[in-house]
Formats: C-alpha cells, sequence, structure tokens
C-alpha cells in the first residue's frame, strides 16, 4: 500500500473514530489506535488490504470494528471478550489495543476477508421513531390536500430495509419523557425517543399501515443466527441499549414477519410502483442507505421515483420519506405528490435517537 493510500484510509478511521468519541469510548479508542496502526504500517493494513481503495461511503473503518466484533461474539477471541459488554465484558480503554494486536495477527486472513466481504448493515431500530412520526405527518397531509377527514392508509415501501428491523413502526411503544406512550403501549420493543418537540400531526390518530414490503441487495435473514449475528456485529460493542433495542426488535420481526427482497432499489421500485394504489398513501422511505448507492443507481431511483410522481393523484398520492446524513446531521425529509409538500421534518443522531422535530419547507 503506497503511504499516500495509507494517509487516506488512517484518516477515513479517524473521521468515523471522531463521530463515535462521545457515544462509544470503545468504538472510538479502537478506531483511533488502527489508524495510529495503519500510519505506523502495523498488521491493519494486512488487514484492509483489498479495501485500501473503497470510497469513503463505504465506511471501512466500521467494517473494520464489526469484523473484530463478530470474532468476540463467535467466541473466537477469548482474551478481547473482557472488553466486550454484550458478552458480559467491560472496556478497559488504556489495554484494548494491546489486546486487540494478538487478535489481529492470529485471524488475520479471516478479518481480511470479513472485511472485504461485507458492507455495512447497521439496522438500527431506533430509526423507526423519526419514520413512525414522519409517517403520521404523512398520511395526515396528504388527506388534507385530497379534502378528506382522516389520514391515508399506508402503504410502506422500503429500499435498503437490511433484515427489515423498521418495518413495524406501529407495533413500537414510544414512551415520551412526559409519560405518554405513543404507538403501541403492549409492544416488547419499547423506548424513549428522546424527542425535543413532536410530530406536526395529530398523535392520537392511530398509524394504519395497509401493507408493507421491502428490498435490499443484501437481506438478512433475522430468524437465522448467522443473520442474528451479522446484525449485531454492526452495533457499536457498548451501547448496550442499541445492543438490547436490536434483540427485541429481532423477536418482534420474528413473531410479525415482512420478506425483505434481495433487489437493487431502483429496479424494486420500478415493479412496485408501477401500479398506482387508489385509497392509500404509498411512502418510498429509505434511511442512511444512500452513501452505499452508486451515482448511476441513484440516477436511475430518481428517475422510477419521478415517473411515479408524475402518476400520483390526490386520491392515490405518493410520498418520499428519508432519513439521510446531510451536512454533518441527520435529516428527515418528506415530499409528497401531488400536494407538491415538501418538507424538512426534524434531524438528529444517525441512530433516529435523539431527534428534534422542526418543521421547514425543503426546496
Ligand atoms: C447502513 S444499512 C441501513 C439499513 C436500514 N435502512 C436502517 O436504517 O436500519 C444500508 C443498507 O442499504 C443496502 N443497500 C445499499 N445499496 C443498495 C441498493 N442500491 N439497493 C438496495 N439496498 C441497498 C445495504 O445492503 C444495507 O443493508
Amino acid at each position: 500500500m503506497s503511504a499516500t493510500v495509507l494517509a487516506v484510509l488512517a484518516k477515513l478511521f479517524r473521521d468515523v473514530s471522531r463521530g463515535c468519541r462521545v457515544h462509544s469510548p470503545l468504538t472510538h479508542t479502537l478506531l483511533t489506535s488502527a489508524a495510529d496502526d495503519l500510519d505506523a504500517g502495523g498488521v491493519t493494513q494486512r488487514m484492509m488490504a483489498g479495501s485500501e481503495l473503497d470510497r469513503a461511503g463505504t465506511v471501512p473503518g466500521l467494517r473494520f470494528a464489526a469484523a473484530l466484533h463478530r470474532l468476540v461474539l463467535e467466541g473466537k477471541a477469548p482474551a478481547l471478550a473482557g472488553h466486550y459488554p454484550g458478552v458480559g465484558g467491560t472496556p478497559r480503554l488504556a489495554t484494548l489495543w494491546s489486546d486487540v494486536h494478538p487478535v489481529l495477527c492470529e485471524h488475520e486472513d479471516e478479518l481480511r476477508s470479513l472485511i472485504r466481504g461485507t458492507t455495512v448493515q447497521t439496522n438500527e431500530p431506533g430509526r423507526t421513531a423519526p419514520l413512525y412520526g414522519g409517517l403520521l405527518v404523512a398520511a395526515e397531509r396528504a388527506a388534507r390536500a385530497a379534502g378528506r377527514a382522516q389520514p391515508f392508509p399506508v402503504r410502506l415501501l422500503e429500499v435498503g430495509a437490511s433484515g427489515g428491523l423498521n418495518l413495524r413502526p406501529h407495533l413500537v411503544g414510544y414512551q415520551l419523557s412526559n409519560g405518554t406512550v405513543l404507538g403501541d403501549p403492549g409492544s416488547p420493543l419499547r423506548f424513549d425517543p428522546e424527542w425535543t418537540g413532536l410530530p406536526a400531526a395529530d398523535l392520537t390518530a392511530p398509524l394504519v399501515l395497509h401493507d408493507r414490503a421491502a428490498c435490499d441487495v443484501r437481506p438478512v435473514d433475522v430468524t437465522s443466527e448467522q443473520g442474528r449475528l451479522h446484525l449485531s456485529s454492526f452495533v457499536w460493542a457498548d451501547q448496550l441499549d442499541r445492543w438490547n433495542r436490536l434483540r427485541a426488535a429481532i423477536d418482534l420481526a420474528v413473531r410479525d414477519p415482512v420478506p425483505v427482497e434481495r433487489a437493487t432499489g431502483a429496479d424494486w421500485l420500478a415493479r412496485r410502483l408501477a401500479q398506482p394504489r387508489p385509497e392509500v398513501l404509498t411512502v418510498v422511505w429509505h434511511s442512511v442507505i444512500w452513501q452505499y448507492v452508486s451515482a448511476v443507481e441513484r440516477a436511475r431511483g430518481r428517475a422510477v421515483l419521478a415517473a411515479a410522481a408524475a402518476r400520483a393523484t390526490a386520491d392515490s398520492p405518493l410520498a418520499l420519506l428519508v432519513f439521510e446524513p446531510r451536512g454533518g446531521r441527520f435529516d428527515l425529509l418528506l415530499r409528497l405528490w401531488p400536494a407538491g409538500v415538501s418538507l424538512h421534518l426534524g434531524g438528529g443522531s444517525g441512530h433516529g435517537i435523539p431527534f428534534t422535530w422542526d418543521e421547514q419547507p425543503w426546496s
């Protein structure tokens, strides 16, 4: 690896590491140490061979952290497990790298092929909270534009759903800090979405999902041990709240299965959107996928959506609801056709919690 390539890679690791500093000291320390090791031409360089020219958007640092986490979860790195809370450990940051280093040397080939062979598949159930609020707003505004008294039922189409853990926004309990519980108070998946402000919609109206469908280029089967292991490996290892949320969301997904079709987003959407659905609001939703999608695929996706938007009618409306990074924060954006509504609904952490509702026009 040339010095320039190594320097770029080390910078990518440090960029991710900065983002984890406050909420995941373990991941922060791991990636900072790995970046230093890259600078020094250490074992991390051999680990990243074959991935060194990957686009920044593929987040090589997160793939490195996930591969190591996976080894720990599989019981293949007992000396390191003591740092990982998900398997009963307590992080000891001062000695983390000295315990990581022998694992990298011992499992070099396996780690390298894991890092090369994976894309980031953080399927974060916390993103269900902005989705829930966004759907309530969308269903209400589309109804208002159509002159209807009641919000539309929703057909939810998720692109890049990974294991499909965000396909049950109506089955989650959202425990607000004032004690109110929105959604399903009896749900096994209940969490505080840490909202500042509220969605500008009638929160007493139920969210009615007419039907749900999803696709991913690499769908994850959450009913399999391998699928669960894969998704678990992408949770930052010292974030026990996310760890517990993931487990509860997987249990809910097993009880309420929704298939995630293997397909690229644009092809799949073209098929799904071909037939308008009367009396239903069709919502195309995606969260934290855009950086992984190629420029060609993005252009195709936009064209498919534009064609469907042109066919939308007041009784068969279409919405685009996205939760994606923009300039250092994650924003929830909504467009509605034919109503011509275009809104920035709010923004927050990349994991969907905490979140601030702050509705403004989006141009
Ligand atoms: C970081 S994960 C986010 C998963 C989920 N949307 C969430 O927010 O929890 C990104 C997902 O996008 C998928 N993906 C990337 N490019 C895609 C494409 N062109 N079409 C469909 N899925 C894609 C990946 O396989 C991965 O599962």
